[in-house]
């Protein structure tokens, strides 16, 4: 089944939109626009991949193969080994499963596994040289022992022999996969295959117990019959079972679809993120404006934040005294229409995150002379009668509820809200009226400053969730924020 090409097939066999959205923590409006274009957000391939893993356990739809779904979504680095047993045959198909689903590999054959099956045809199939000598003047040029130990998410020993077992557990090293196996600072999972008895012997099962204390997997062999005849414990599992255990471990390692703490490696990479920050100035004449006491120091730690998480950041600032943090553009602006126009002339974006303090309105001389129109004129009080100075408040576009409601509206629209009375509710109305999907709220008192102080007690307000924080730094609040959209967006 080529799911590229039928994303409504794709979604129908993962379970349906329902399911899908659930699971992904998205609207199901957000899947249904996956079917009706045919297509999904890169930025999810890992998720829809690791979703169909978990579905495929259950399912009994023959479409759903062990095959990841969509294979260009992560190049994962395997370190393969290969011990001398019969089973060795059977680490050819998963080396193939392996290429089918993009995956680098890198192979070691133990000089043992050598008698079982030829380099040559190891390499063939992987389409590089594999490894084997320790003591290799031509590898070991740059220190290949430990190249190989490292440059891998993952080290797989399939299939593993009660020997190679042995040795790990009492720390040798005198061959080139034993050694890599001390060196490796990555996970290591084995897959042992073997003889009934020597799989049940007290020798094997106590290397076993002593590896698994110290965090290394085993994927359990199988039983039934073995290749010399006996019956018993000791098959090497399906390739399919190997393939599926290696990728869930690997994606289990970038992201998890429940806990927050495993997500904090998931790196934002494919996501492009709006923040704006600071005051706007609307002016009354060339001198005089309206503002507010924004610093900009919120919304440049989470601009900041984002870029560390690797992702695409544009900031749009209003003036600021502060300094302008790194991120992929700057666009400086003073009105709130100039912020509202390069926010929408920057869409499509995944989030849109409005930390700035737009000011509400713009105040507009009522019997001020025809000159002040174009405000390039000083306001005197001689044009005005009895001293007496009208000003006409204009209100300035809702930059949030514009992106919120806009065709190419951000999966994401993030808004802050300061009140001194109120809250929680005023934030509520707000999240409702402006139709965005978190409010960051703060109470503006003198208990919290606020504008311009390096610290911030905020609520994040949503639909049917509050959270209440103590006070914390704008950085401390930039990464819980990060946190919980990572999470939303899975
Ligand atoms: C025909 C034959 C089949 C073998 N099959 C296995 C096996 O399935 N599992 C195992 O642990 N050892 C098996 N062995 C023993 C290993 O090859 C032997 O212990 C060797 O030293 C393992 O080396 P290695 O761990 O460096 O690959 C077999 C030996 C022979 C001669």
């Amino acid at each position: 089944m080529n799911y590229y090409k039928n994303i409504s097939q794709l979604v129908f066999d993962l379970g349906g939109t329902g399911v899908v959205a659930k699971k992904l923590n998205l609207r199901p409006s957000t899947v249904s626009n996956w079917k009706k274009n045919n297509k999904i957000p890169s930025s999810y391939f890992d998720k829809i991949n690791f979703l169909s893993m978990e579905l495929i356990k259950n399912s009994s739809n023959p479409n759903l193969s062990s095959e990841f779904i969509f294979s260009n979504s992560k190049i994962y680095k395997v370190l393969m080994i290969l011990c001398g047993g019969v089973a060795c045959y059977k680490s050819l198909e998963l080396i193939r499963e392996f290429k089918k689903n993009n995956v680098e590999l890198n192979i070691i054959l133990t000089e043992s596994a050598q008698k079982f099956i030829n380099p040559i045809l190891v390499t063939s199939l992987n389409g590089k040289k594999c490894y084997s000598e320790l003591f290799s003047s031509e590898d070991e040029e740059n220190m290949n022992h430990i190249k190989l130990a490292r440059d891998n998410d993952l080290v797989l020993v399939a299939p593993a022999t009660a020997n190679l077992i042995g040795k790990l557990a009492n720390g040798l090293a005198d061959d080139l996969a034993s050694n890599v196996l001390l060196a490796t600072n990555n996970n290591i999972v084995l897959a042992p295959s073997m003889n009934p008895f020597m799989w049940l012997n007290t020798a094997t099962q106590s290397n076993i117990k002593t590896l698994k204390e110290r965090g290394i997997e085993f994927i359990e062999p199988e039983s039934g019959e073995m290749a010399c005849g006996e019956e018993g414990v000791g098959r090497l599992p399906e390739v399919k079972n190997i393939f599926e255990h290696v990728i869930k471990k690997l994606s289990n390692s970038s992201f998890n679809l429940d806990g927050i703490n495993e997500v904090k490696n998931y790196k934002c990479k494919n996501l492009k993120v709006i923040v704006t920050a600071g005051p706007t100035e609307e002016d009354i004449d060339p001198i005089r404006f309206v503002s507010n006491k924004s610093s900009g120091k919120q919304g440049y730690a989470i601009a900041e934040a984002f870029r560390d998480e690797g992702a695409n950041v544009i900031l749009i600032t209003g003036p600021t005294n502060i300094k302008k943090p790194n991120v992929n553009k700057i666009i400086e602006v003073k009105t709130a229409k100039e912020m509202l126009d390069n926010s929408l002339s920057n869409l499509p974006a995944d989030i849109f995150i409005s930390a700035a303090a737009v000011a509400d309105w713009k105040l507009i001389p009522l019997t001020a002379n025809r000159n002040y129109k174009n405000k390039t004129i000083k306001l005197k009080k001689t044009n005005f009668k009895d001293d007496e100075i009208l000003f006409k408040a204009k209100s300035n576009p809702d930059i949030l509820k514009t992106i919120a409601v806009n065709k190419k509206r951000p999966r994401l629209v993030i808004g802050f809200a300061a009140e001194t009375e109120n809250l929680i509710e005023n934030a509520k109305s707000k999240l409702q009226e402006k139709k965005i999907d978190i409010i960051l709220a703060n109470k503006i008192n003198n208990n919290n400053r606020v504008f311009g102080s390096d610290y911030n007690v905020i609520s994040f307000v949503e639909k049917n969730k509050l959270e209440n924080y103590d006070k914390k730094t704008k950085q401390e609040i930039a990464q819980i924020l990060i946190k919980k959209i990572i999470k939303k967006l899975m």
